[in-house]
């Protein structure tokens, strides 16, 4: 039996490790290398890789895809899509989501791994479609969690719904990394039962349990599997790519990965790596096994930033209080899966309350527009005292929420004008109005700057 490994050194490591911070020169290099070690999927592009392009790197997400493209010329290309949150943090009207999706395909990308943090299906619907319409490759998400609510009957129900949406694979996300082997084989064996479609999984080494629970995977007959070259494996990122391709393949399973290319790979990321670590952009932290995310059952990314926010405002001997305070804030909101937006929503609200000793005394605008209904529909009851608290007699919404929204693309290309020099300029501003902006200036003083430099230098050249 033949396991497709996706490799996540490009985005998710990236992402989980170091911010996402690493520069397409890191790694333009090795990018024929990757082509051909014989992975089914490269993940290279989208979550917070766009943000952090136009914010922190002064790149062109686009032109990185392109890139990218121009020399990865068999293995497919995958991003991860946040539905109709696309890369951002809020719903966007269909026509961006829809125009996104053909741009990120004629751009070069093949394979789209769109999921909604609510597992509201209905936020993924016009993604999935485009991406069909597009004529790529549609892998549906189901956002692995754990509450009194959400069992193996419940995400078999959501198998099949993302079958009949017409996706070709569906992916289970395990972002916080807490998915135990025994559930693993549980789910993935389930799913197998019931839809057609091949499986994947994706976990994190946060908790340790990663390699585990994909081997128990596999055993249940997953098709596929997320790994980071070793030297960007383990802690918040995925377990090694080396790892579980010389475990797989001991057990008997093809893996398609050439060993000597995996080490010329990992040979190539080692001193990138050390430079991180020397210049703080790598933090020991990360790197290693964090298991307090097993009893909180809440991500490692969020604890980190809990604790971020409560140093900022003094506080953080409030930790302990926060940490008993998140799981409750999680049940008033009828038990969302803890993935961005919902990690970021919870956590604020849960230091809210212990801060201002109250609980929902303050109520963040997120949370306010979750109870409204604008993020989807609560996988479970919502806490009736605070919808009512928050809501007072305004009925939340039922439909769809991009339903209510207007089309902006080309409203917004003509106010932007010459400042967008294209459909892409025009998304990336759609989807980070001020980064872009900001970005587009500084890409046009650059440009300037070095046509004055060579102007000034042909002068004097020719003097
Ligand atoms: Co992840």
């Amino acid at each position: 039996m033949k396991v497709n490994f996706t490799e996540t050194v490009l985005r998710d490591a990236n992402q989980s490790l170091i911010a996402t911070r690493m520069p397409f020169s890191d790694f333009e290099e090795i990018l024929e290398v990757l082509d051909r070690a014989g992975y089914y999927s490269l993940e290279c592009w989208g979550g917070a890789t766009f943000d952090s392009c136009l914010r922190y790197l002064s790149e062109d997400p686009w032109e990185r895809l392109r890139k990218i493209k121009s020399k990865v010329k068999n293995t497919k290309l995958q991003m991860l899509l946040r539905g109709q949150n696309i890369l951002g943090y809020k719903h966007y009207p269909d026509d961006v989501v829809r125009l996104f999706v053909d741009h990120a395909v004629k751009n070069g990308m093949d394979i789209f791994r769109i999921f909604d943090a609510l597992n509201d299906f209905r936020n993924i619907e016009v993604a999935v479609d485009e991406t069909l319409k597009q004529g790529a490759h549609a892998q549906g998400c189901i956002c692995y969690t754990t509450s009194p609510i959400h069992n193996l009957e419940k995400y078999v129900q959501m198998g099949k719904q993302l079958e009949s949406l017409g996706v070709h694979s569906i992916c289970i996300k395990d972002m916080a990394g807490i998915m135990g082997p025994q559930e693993a084989y549980d789910l993935v064996k389930a799913l197998k039962n019931s839809v057609k479609l091949p499986v994947f999984l994706h976990t994190h080494s946060t908790t340790g349990l990663g390699p585990i629970t994909l081997v128990k995977a596999v055993e249940a007959g997953c098709d596929g599997i997320d790994t980071a070259i070793s030297s960007f494996s383990g802690g918040t990122s995925q377990p090694a790519t080396e790892t579980l391709n010389y475990a797989l393949k001991q057990m008997g399973y093809e893996t398609g990965l050439n060993n000597k290319t995996l080490k010329e790979i990992n040979d190539y990321f080692k001193p990138i790596k050390a430079d991180y670590i020397s210049e703080g952009k790598l933090d020991a932290f990360v790197m290693g096994t964090e298991t307090d995310a097993l009893n909180y059952q809440i991500p490692g990314g969020m604890l980190s930033n809990l604790i971020a926010q409560l140093k900022a405002q003094n506080a953080i001997d409030r930790l302990e209080e926060v940490l008993i305070e998140t799981p409750q804030v999680r049940k008033d909101l009828g038990y969302p899966p803890l993935v961005t937006p919902m990690s970021q929503m919870v956590g604020v609200q849960a230091v809210l309350n212990v801060i201002s000793g109250e609980r929902y005394k303050n109520v963040s605008k997120e949370v306010k527009a979750y109870l409204r209904g604008e993020y989807g529909r609560a996988p479970g009851e919502i806490a009736k005292d605070l919808e009512k608290k928050v809501l007072g007699d305004e009925k939340p919404i039922t439909v769809r929420f991009a339903e209510t929204l207007e089309p902006v693309f080309e409203k917004t290309k003509k106010e932007l004008g010459d400042l967008a020099r294209s459909d892409e300029d025009v998304l990336s501003y759609i989807a980070f109005p001020q980064v872009a902006e900001k970005f587009f200036k500084e890409r046009e003083e650059c440009e300037s700057r070095t046509i004055t430099y060579t102007i000034k230098r042909k002068q004097e050249d020719s003097k």
